[in-house]
């Protein structure tokens, strides 16, 4: 008899689930272990009752048309479902697409959006270049509940949030806020692409909506560009709506690739935590380190809530060097000094796979702006973002400690 895991699943710990959700090859007369690459664009109907049982979701045939979806992308959808404790779920061609196609779905013209200030620069080009072109307001909110709930007004459709944010991983009171924003009709969309499933789960939370870039720690191989959102079926078939018609969804090979990223998902996950925190704890204690910025140091300033809401401080340690002087020119020499004479990591964009990666916020996402620009958004010159990957922890303290004794 086939083994049936459902009732299983979702009281199991988070690798069982990594490993065994949204798997279920017991249709296939070849019962492959692993979703296969279903590389198809269409998917045959003898009969045309079969494609009303399809329409109906009488038949439990997955797929008509790969725009639509395929077997080996809702299994990882499904995978996903498990890991957020979400009804329903949509998979993207990235995360951009995840947080636009999240937007697209639930916003319309003279809609507003309330973002905190922090956050990766895409999703800011996203409302300032394009939403603002179709009609949907945006006003930046510091990090405070204060300031966020200032921010809303009677048009205030939803309130965005990264958990926590890039580059100095600062935190807002998710379960006050969650509060504030249903007494107020106003959704929450919450990209928690840095802490990932491991960490925090924004929908148990009672976040609306949440999206990862699964480029990043959930597939964690720095090889694939790809997306989700998550959350209740009625807002996920408004999105989901938006992405069948556009076709942003990843193709079955990507899909694979990132299941097959996601079995190892949380042993990967557990390390990026345990490495990070020794790289953090060691940074603060180098006197050519001006501050650290790590949720789970005592130092960071939202410590006490980092200790509430997160399982673990996640992969990435941002740190400020110390220049010559206090000068951004002074701080952009010193931070460009340490990441070419830092031999493991290598310096790109992306984050959370298992090469270490560097990145100087300065000359990488905001290098369009001048020194005093970037200032005014809160980016120093000296800071150095550090994905922490899975090369040996003392390895790359050691590096680090060449690097720094070099300036
Ligand atoms: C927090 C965060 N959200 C979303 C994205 C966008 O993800 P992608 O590059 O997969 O589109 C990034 C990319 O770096 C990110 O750091």
């Amino acid at each position: 008899m086939a083994k049936d895991r459902k009732n299983l699943l979702p009281a199991s710990g988070i690798s069982t689930r990594s490993i065994h959700a949204g798997h279920d090859t017991h249709q296939d007369p070849h019962r492959p272990l692993i979703t296969p690459i279903y590389q198809t664009a269409s998917y045959a109907f003898d009969e045309v009752e079969g494609l009303w049982n399809f329409y109906g979701k009488k038949s439990t045939r997955l797929a008509e048309y790969a725009r639509y979806g395929t077997p080996t992308q809702r299994a990882l959808e499904e995978t996903l479902c498990s890991l957020e404790y979400a009804e329903d779920c949509i998979v993207m061609s990235s995360g951009m697409n995840a947080i636009a196609t999240a937007i697209c779905g639930l916003l319309g013209q003279g809609d507003h959006v309330v973002s905190l200030r922090e956050g990766y620069r895409g999703t800011f080009k996203l409302f300032d270049q394009h939403l603002a072109r179709f009609g949907i307001g945006i006003s930046y909110s510091d990090i405070s509940l204060e300031a966020i709930k200032a921010a809303c007004h009677a048009k205030t459709k939803l309130i965005f949030i990264e958990v926590p944010t890039n580059p100095y991983l600062r935190l807002v009171d998710i379960d006050a806020l969650v509060q504030f924003a249903r007494e107020r009709g106003i959704y929450t969309l919450v990209d928690a692409t840095f802490a990932s499933p491991m960490n925090f789960n924004a929908l148990k939370h009672g976040a609306d909506l949440v999206t990862h870039s699964l480029t990043k720690f959930l597939n964690g191989h720095n090889d694939v560009i790809a997306g989700a959102v998550l959350g209740s079926k009625e807002l996920i078939e408004k999105a989901r709506s938006f992405r069948n018609l556009f076709g942003s969804n990843p193709d079955p090979h990507q899909c694979y690739l990132i299941s097959r990223g996601i079995k190892s998902f949380a042993v990967r996950m557990r390390e990026h935590n345990r490495s990070a925190l020794e790289i953090a704890s060691f940074l603060e204690a180098q006197p050519q380190i001006e501050k650290v910025w790590y949720p789970l140091l005592a130092s960071h300033p939202d410590h006490a809530l980092a200790q509430r809401l997160l399982a673990g401080g996640g992969g990435i340690v941002s740190f400020q060097v110390k220049g010559k002087d206090s000068s951004q020119a002074a701080g952009l020499a010193a931070s460009t000094h340490v990441v070419e004479a830092l031999k493991i990591p290598t310096i790109g964009a992306s984050l959370g796979g298992v090469e270490s990666l560097i990145h100087q916020p300065s000359v990488m996402s905001y290098a369009d702006m001048d020194a005093d620009a970037r200032l005014k958004e809160g980016i120093h010159d000296n800071l150095i973002r550090f994905s922490v990957g899975l090369e040996d922890t003392a390895d790359l303290i050691a590096d680090l400690k060449q690097a720094l004794a070099s300036l």
